[in-house]
């Protein structure tokens, strides 16, 4: 069984091939998504939320991220492993390398944070000590009270200005991937374009390189809310095995995320 490294999503990229993304928290749903097929799995700190209950994700802690990343790594075999970093680990560079370096030894092989060009020195900084990075452009859930809530965002010519500039900057710094949530279809078709990067959505449409989903939202079990752009595998398959293998077939073939899960 081969790993999938940064090189392996880079070729799919080119070659065309949709990668797939879940969140896992622990090393049980981990080695199930790994023998699936899903090619990444990501820690996300989505876990404050559908794990500890918060509403929203500031109140996780590296800790909390490290943890359950050594807890999903000892699950997955075959899948990259991608930890996120939480609200304010990387406010500065010197932060950034240190949460990093606790994220990489508790066993992940990337690690996302969200922002855009002032993140440039942080990212360039990460990958030239080895640690390769995932932006994350769009809604990013740390900054909720900034934004004025969990909006989609880039529907104005500005905004979407500034995320194309922002996704061109960040991949020149040296990101190998982006998670782009909650943009319009057009936009995010654009910006999957114009970057190197393998770009993943979430929200995004379905022409971005790959799709990524919060696993309590694909299992429908999420504490009283589904987002539009989520999809409950589990009511359609009655069962998380065949609810995982049709995420990963809908993606592959292009029918997820459909108009239904997308934004204009
Ligand atoms: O925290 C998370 O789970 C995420 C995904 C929604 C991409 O960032």
């Amino acid at each position: 069984m081969k790993k999938v490294t940064t090189a392996t999503l880079m070729a799919m990229k080119q070659n065309g091939e949709k990668i797939t993304m879940l969140t896992a928290y622990d090393a049980s749903f981990a080695k199930l998504f790994d023998e699936q097929g899903v090619d990444t799995i990501l820690i996300g700190d989505s876990l404050g939320m559908v794990l500890q209950g918060h509403d929203d994700t500031l109140p996780v802690t590296v800790e909390h991220i490290a943890y359950h990343t050594a807890s999903v790594r000892r699950g997955t075999q075959r899948a990259m492993v991608i930890a996120d970093m939480p609200f304010m680990s990387y406010a500065t560079p010197e932060q950034a390398y240190a949460s990093a370096a606790k994220l990489m030894a508790s066993g992940a092989s990337m690690v996302k944070l969200e922002g855009g060009r002032w993140l440039f020195d942080t990212i360039e900084g990460l990958v030239e000590r080895g640690v390769p990075v995932c932006a994350h452009l769009g809604l990013t859930p740390q900054s909720v009270h900034k934004l004025g809530g969990f909006k989609v965002q880039g529907r104005d010519a500005e905004q979407a200005r500034v995320l194309m500039e922002d996704a061109k900057l960040l991949d020149e710094a040296g990101a190998q991937m982006l998670v782009l949530e909650c943009v319009p279809s057009a936009l995010a078709e654009k910006v999957s374009k114009a970057v190197s990067m393998p770009v993943i959505g979430i929200g995004a449409g379905a022409a971005t390189d790959g799709q990524v989903l919060v696993m309590h939202d694909m299992f429908g079990i999420s504490a009283n809310y589904m987002p539009k752009f989520s999809k409950n595998y589990l009511a359609v398959t009655g069962d998380i095995r065949k609810a995982v293998s049709l995420f990963i077939e809908e993606v592959q073939n292009g029918s997820f995320p459909s108009e239904q899960h997308s934004f204009n």
